[in-house]
């Protein structure tokens, strides 16, 4: 017998839920490697907002050196109430999206089988993929307040916008439209932010003319999250900045059932750092500490992770699980309706991928 391929992957549970749902997405990957010749050797780091209320920071400062020699990050969600947003995004998120290059994030939005979606009208699926880039943008460091504590106080915030971040997570996007034989639509505010905007809609029709495969289309951000919920089944691959990827993709989120269903991956394309992988979901402190929190998103973005270290054959059968618990049980967490626990939800979970792996050896 051949030994296991094997991938080292840096654990970060986080906060809330964060740490709930992470043993399940442990579990399913360590089974689906048993089942498909692969081992994972996950190291686990306890950095969030508790470390931050200890220590002053949301991580350790040779923190990024230690990640950098995995294979794959996969993160479970940071946020706690004792800790402004700001504080727990900029010392553990960002830093690493920004350290490792993750210019690319990926965020699916694909109503399954038994999910009830909000929306009425959604025939003919929701299959949405967005792209999200993830480097620069609206989020940026650049700015400051000016005459604090005074009634003259202000407060200025730049976007950074260049021709390479831009370049790059279009042509990403366009290919990924290509490979789906689709369309690709960018988000776009170009009538009333008259300097990035106009420049992101050029450089889209610069990267789409080396794609004529590919039909791409401008929409305007507040026209697209309409459409998102209007005509969700006319959208397929959608590209946009920094904030408006953040918005459209909590849209899309909802309207395949859940926040907690979405999975999202933060990518490195050229493969020079690890990636990370993360449900587009927070630390949920509403219902942390319940036991209640769908492990779905996460257990989901772990297969994305497995797809991303040549384990597609493991993707495909997580993803058939998923399918299998939500459209042939009643099993699922509260914020699809059901009355199940985590615990219930990853173990239907387990179950679905040792079932399937029996059927295909029979
Ligand atoms: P959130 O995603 O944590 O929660 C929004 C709503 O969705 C809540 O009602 C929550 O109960 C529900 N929800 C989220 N995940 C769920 C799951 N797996 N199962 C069932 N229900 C789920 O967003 P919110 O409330 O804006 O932020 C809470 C904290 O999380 C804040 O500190 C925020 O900064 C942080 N956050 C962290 C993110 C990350 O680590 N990537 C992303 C978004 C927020
Ligand atoms: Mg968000």
């Amino acid at each position: 017998m051949s030994s296991p391929r094997h991938h080292a992957v840096a654990v970060l549970p986080g906060d809330g839920i964060g740490v709930e749902v992470m043993p399940p997405a442990l579990e399913a990957v360590d089974l689906l490697g048993g089942l498909h010749g692969f081992e994972v050797a996950w190291t686990e780091y306890p950095w969030g907002c508790d470390h931050y209320l200890e220590h002053g920071a949301m991580m350790p400062e040779d923190g990024i050196a230690a990640l950098a020699e995995h294979d794959a990050i996969l993160l479970g969600a940071v946020g706690a109430p004792g800790v402004p947003d700001h504080v727990s995004l900029w010392g553990l998120l960002i830093p690493i999206r920004r350290a490792f290059d993750q210019y690319v994030n990926l965020r699916p939005a694909l109503l399954l089988p038994g999910v009830e979606s909000p929306l009425r009208e959604t025939a003919g699926g929701i299959d949405i993929l967005v792209v999200r880039e993830n480097s620069e943008g609206e989020y940026s460091e650049i700015g400051g307040r000016v005459f604090p504590g005074t009634d003259r106080e202000l407060a200025l915030q730049e976007a950074v916008f260049s021709r390479r971040g831009i370049e790059r997570v279009v042509r990403f996007a366009a290919g990924l439209a290509e490979s789906r034989g689709g369309t690709l639509v960018s988000a776009t505010k170009s009538n009333g932010i008259i300097h990035s905007m106009p420049f992101w809609d050029e450089v889209f029709a610069d990267v789409l003319a080396e794609h004529p495969g590919v039909e791409g289309r401008l929409l305007h951000v507040d026209a697209l999250a309409a459409r998102f919920i209007s005509h969700p089944g006319e959208l397929d691959v959608v590209v946009g900045s920094n904030l408006f990827g953040d918005i459209l993709t909590d849209i899309g989120a909802v309207i395949v059932g859940s926040m907690g269903m979405a999975p999202s991956a933060n990518l490195n394309p050229e493969r020079e750092h690890p990636s990370m992988f993360e449900p587009v979901h927070g630390s949920a402190p509403d219902i942390a500490g319940r036991g209640i929190a769908n492990p779905i998103g996460q257990i989901w973005s772990a297969a994305m992770m497995l797809d991303h270290l040549g384990e597609r054959a493991a993707h495909d059968a997580a993803l058939a699980a998923i399918r299998r618990v939500l459209g042939e049980t009643g099993i699922r967490t509260p914020d699809l309706g059901g009355t199940s626990s985590t615990r219930e939800v990853a173990d239907a979970v387990l179950a679905a991928i040792r079932d399937h792996a029996m059927a295909g050896a029979r």
